[in-house]
């Protein structure tokens, strides 16, 4: 059996650097990929902190992309060397979720579970990438080809989640060229989705977090960075807006959101605010992660991921709502096509690039998001 390197999770807390199986072909339709690059994201961090049903040992690494090493006899599109990154989700392409556009929800993958995902609790049988190696199904469709060379590593690595997911963010709130947008979380996702706002032409991007190294981001992109530690985020919008509200609203910060100082878990804390931001028939897109159970929730309510808002306002207010994993092949091909052509470039969000031994720590200082780590990459 030969073996590689991979990133394991071991406990709630802790992952280690240890050697696993290196995956090999299972059908004709795969493929297996040599890593270049593999990104830790804010997703890994809910089962980091022991906050799924994650079971240790568990190989994590869901933003993958790298070279085509082995190819099935069953691919068509791939051959060996391809430099390919891969969409988190993995779809067949052929189920009436993926033929609809909505490869999050493929119902083949993972059976009795919408949709399938590289190295997640729940998402099938999928083993990550933060490895030296990863398998890829239903290869034809679930690996995007790049240009050959190392030019553009680090923005083609974020095709693979956060840069499709903030631009699903923007879409999912029915977003218009012109229109005001307040994105809730200024993380990689919600930095990528006020990204996508300034891209699509927005008249004004708020952006609101705690953290005074990705408030300056957002601001360096452009977007008017909003400290919540200074006062309720939807009252100091409105109030820079002379009363009136916004027209959108991202939520890029999921179950974890937090209060102004920090440390208290409030899950229903972005939601409120996004329905206090955001006028009469506007819509709110909510790509930031709720689950149906959670083993470390503040209270009873949201450990069974009932979450508690004021919907008598929401209707109110005839609001819509977006939620859900973003469908990554709907949008990955453009969004590469706008960093070739130099229209994009949203590696301004990475921090760090390591090596994969770097892993165990890269977590600790991720987590408690200290130290400038915004976005970490991995290279084996
Ligand atoms: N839908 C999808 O397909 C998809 C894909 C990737 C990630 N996600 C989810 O998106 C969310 C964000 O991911 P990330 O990688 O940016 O994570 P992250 O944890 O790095 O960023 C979250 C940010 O939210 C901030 N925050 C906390 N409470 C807040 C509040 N009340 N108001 C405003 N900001 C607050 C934090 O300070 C942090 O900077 C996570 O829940 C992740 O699981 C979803
Ligand atoms: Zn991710
Ligand atoms: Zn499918």
């Amino acid at each position: 059996m030969v073996q590689m390197r991979a990133v394991v999770y071991d406990e709630p807390f802790k992952v280690s650097i240890q050697n696993v199986e290196k995956p090999t072909l299972l059908h004709p339709n795969d493929v297996i990929v040599k890593i270049t690059t593999s990104c830790i994201c804010g997703s890994d961090l809910h089962m980091y902190e022991g906050r799924t049903g994650a079971q240790p040992g568990i190989v994590f690494g869901h933003e993958n992309m790298g070279i085509v090493d082995e190819v099935g006899d069953g691919v068509s599109l791939l051959k060996k060397g391809d430099r390919v990154v891969m969409p988190f989700n993995v779809a067949c392409g052929h189920c009436i979720n993926c033929e609809e556009g909505k490869s999050a929800f493929c119902t083949e993958v993972n059976p009795g579970f919408a949709g399938g995902a590289y190295g997640y609790v729940a998402m099938g049988p999928y083993q990550g990438g933060q490895a030296e190696y990863v398998r890829v199904p239903f290869a034809d469709f679930n690996a995007l080809k790049l240009p050959p060379g190392k030019e553009h590593e680090e923005d083609f690595a974020l095709l693979s989640d956060i840069f499709p997911t903030g631009w699903h963010g923007v879409e999912l709130s029915g977003f218009r060229p012109g229109e005001s947008i307040a994105v809730f979380g200024a993380g990689p996702v919600g930095l990528m989705a006020a990204y996508s706002a300034v891209l699509r032409g927005a008249a004004q991007t708020y952006v609101v977090d705690r953290v005074p190294e990705r408030l300056q981001k957002a601001k360096e992109i452009g977007c008017i960075p909003i400290d919540l530690t200074q006062g309720d985020p939807a009252e100091q919008i409105k109030k820079l807006r002379g009363g009136k509200e916004v027209d959108r609203g991202v939520d890029a910060v999921g179950y974890q959101a937090v209060a102004a100082d920090g440390k208290t878990e409030q899950p229903n804390a972005v939601l409120e605010g996004l329905i206090s931001v955001v006028r009469p028939t506007g819509g709110l897109g909510i790509p930031g992660l709720y689950v149906p159970k959670d083993p470390g929730a503040p209270d009873s309510n949201s450990a069974k991921g009932y979450i508690t808002f004021p919907f008598g306002k929401l209707f109110e207010k005839g609001l819509t709502v977006g939620t859900g994993q973003c469908n990554v092949k709907k949008y990955n091909r453009y969004l590469r096509d706008l960093i070739i052509a130099g229209r994009a470039k949203p590696s301004f969000v990475v921090s760090h690039n390591l090596s994969l031994d770097d892993a165990p720590n890269a977590y600790i200082k991720f987590d408690k998001r200290i130290d400038g780590y915004t976005k970490v990459l991995l290279h084996p």
